[in-house]
């Protein structure tokens, strides 16, 4: 559907200039997966209906069931149908970009697919001058992602008349040893500033404002340090449970699915300092510097500053929810940590002290995305009959569902005397701009079809997330949690709680 017009703004511009892409052609390996068809293709038919894609522009789906060109355009219909949440689907709009996708079936492992597909490119340079720019995108098997920059490099693909670029998804490595080697096999067939690894949270929108709040400002950055900093929670809490993807998850779990990427990535963005610039290298320095110092835990520390999670069955607003190892797929004595919770330290000038507190589960009471940072007490308590109790100045980010910023402190009710209420002071992105924001994959597939690599993880920034995450892994594997230990539907285990508690801090309840 498309959006609904909304009252006059004073922040939209209706004649803002947004550019088209330079042409290009898209291959995405894994065209008929889950990817592809929920956020890919709905991604790339939502920039096409806004104008952005150029005339030169044509994507070629490969996956390994045959189907012709015509009956991949079908099924992308389909999924884009289905999966395009806010993109009214208009017959002009999607006749002029299916007329650009194409299809080359065949197994990402098998060498003779790279000279169909090269054959393919060829045609469809000439017939969409796409200029020989190709951007390959591998949504596929983490186990296939090698064979495949490896199979186009056998195949002379990874150089061109044009650019070429290579986005891979997550998760990039299973461990730090395994990431390294997968970049050095990648590094092969694709120089690094041509790697674009994807982390989907730095193309959502309240993330990318993260930035812009902290360094378009000048009275956030004064505060964000040690001095006036009590410590920050980022939750990023899920109410579903593995929906269907219960063999993958299994391997992952929760640590490695959401804290080792997205939730580190957030961290890193929370707490990195200023860049010289907003260009690509700059930015990611900074990331990388911050992730880079964070000291991996000691077995000691991991035993306090770690906890695993796994939900169990629970009937939740009368329906009964499966525990973890019940649900299709994963092994009934699974040791798989669907909820993971760390306490971190920044060992810099800026941070030294300051815990940052990250947690992310499935099957908790609601989805939410929040970065809270809390900010030390006033040094004393003045009025007359206030407690101990002093509710805390919090600043708020809202990434996601509800995207926005609350600043909560404390304010006087009106009346005889002082008596001090919490108040919030909200800013919230749909009702201030009433536009809509760009999904995360809209944003990526545009940088990297542009060439700007600044909301990408770099080889070293995914090497220093690793280096602070498999420590723990590790110990989480040598020991036998006693799990399941949190009821589906509630807020994770008690430990969680308790490794908060001994520094006198408690989770907001989002
Ligand atoms: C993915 C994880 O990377 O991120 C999923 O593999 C998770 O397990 C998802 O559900 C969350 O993304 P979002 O954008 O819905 O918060």
């Amino acid at each position: 559907m498309l959006e609904p017009m909304l009252p006059e703004n004073p922040f939209q511009d209706p004649l803002r200039f947004e550019p088209r892409t330079p042409e290009c052609a898209i291959v995405i390996f894994g065209a008929s997966g889950d990817l592809a068809k929920r956020k890919l293709m709905p991604a790339l038919y939502r920039l096409a209906y806004d104008r952005r894609l150029s005339a030169g522009f044509a994507v070629i789906g490969v996956s390994r069931t045959p189907l012709s060109d015509e009956q991949y355009r079908e099924k992308m219909l389909a999924a884009v149908r289905e999966f395009s949440e806010d993109t009214k689907i208009d017959d002009e709009v999607w006749g002029a970009f299916a007329r650009g996708l194409f299809y080359v079936a065949g197994d990402a492992g098998d060498p003779a697919l790279y000279g169909r597909l090269g054959q393919k490119l060829a045609e469809v340079e000439q017939a969409r001058s796409t200029g020989g720019n190709v951007l390959f995108y591998l949504s596929l098997q983490p186990s296939q992602y090698a064979p495949a920059a490896l199979g186009l490099g056998a195949a002379g693909l990874g150089k061109g008349n044009g650019w070429r670029r290579l986005v891979v998804e997550k998760p990039f490595g299973h461990d730090l040893a395994s990431a390294r080697e997968l970049s050095a096999q990648i590094h092969q067939v694709f120089g690094e500033s041509d790697v674009y690894r994807i982390d989907h949270y730095l193309g959502k929108e309240t993330v990318q404002n993260i930035l812009a709040v902290r360094f378009g400002n000048g009275i956030f950055e004064p505060l964000w340090n040690r001095r006036y900093v009590n410590h920050v929670q980022i939750t990023g809490a899920e109410s579903i449970g593995v929906e269907g993807r219960g063999a993958y998850y299994q391997e992952a779990g929760a640590l490695a699915d959401m804290i080792q990427n997205h939730l580190l990535q957030v961290m890193a963005t929370i707490a990195m300092e200023p860049a010289a610039s907003f260009r690509a290298a700059s930015v990611r320095d900074e990331r990388s510097k911050l992730l880079r110092s964070m000291r991996p835990m000691t077995a000691e520390e991991i035993r306090t500053n770690a906890v695993p999670g796994q939900y169990g069955p629970a009937r939740v607003g009368g329906q009964d929810l499966p525990g973890f190892r019940q649900e299709p797929g994963v092994d009934p004595r699974s040791r798989t940590d669907t909820y993971a919770a760390a306490t971190f330290f920044v060992e810099n000038w800026r941070w030294a002290g300051v815990p940052f507190y990250l947690r992310t589960g499935k099957r908790l009471p609601k989805r939410v995305t929040e970065i809270a940072i809390q900010f030390n007490a006033a040094p004393l308590a003045i009025f007359d009959g206030e407690g101990g109790d002093r509710p805390p100045n919090l600043l708020i980010l809202r990434i996601q569902p509800e995207e926005g910023i609350s600043l909560k402190f404390l304010s006087k009710r009106p009346g005889a005397g002082i008596e001090l209420r919490p108040v919030s002071m909200d800013f919230n992105y749909g009702s201030s701009f009433g536009e809509r924001s760009p999904s995360a994959y809209e944003t990526l597939l545009l940088d990297a079809i542009a060439g700007d690599a600044t909301l990408y993880t770099r080889q070293d920034m995914v090497e220093a997330s690793w280096a602070v995450v498999e420590p723990i892994q590790n110990a989480w594997r040598e020991a036998a949690p006693d799990f399941p230990n949190y009821a589906a539907g509630t807020w994770g285990p008690a430990a969680a709680d308790e490794m908060l508690a001994r520094r006198g801090h408690a989770w907001r309840r989002p």
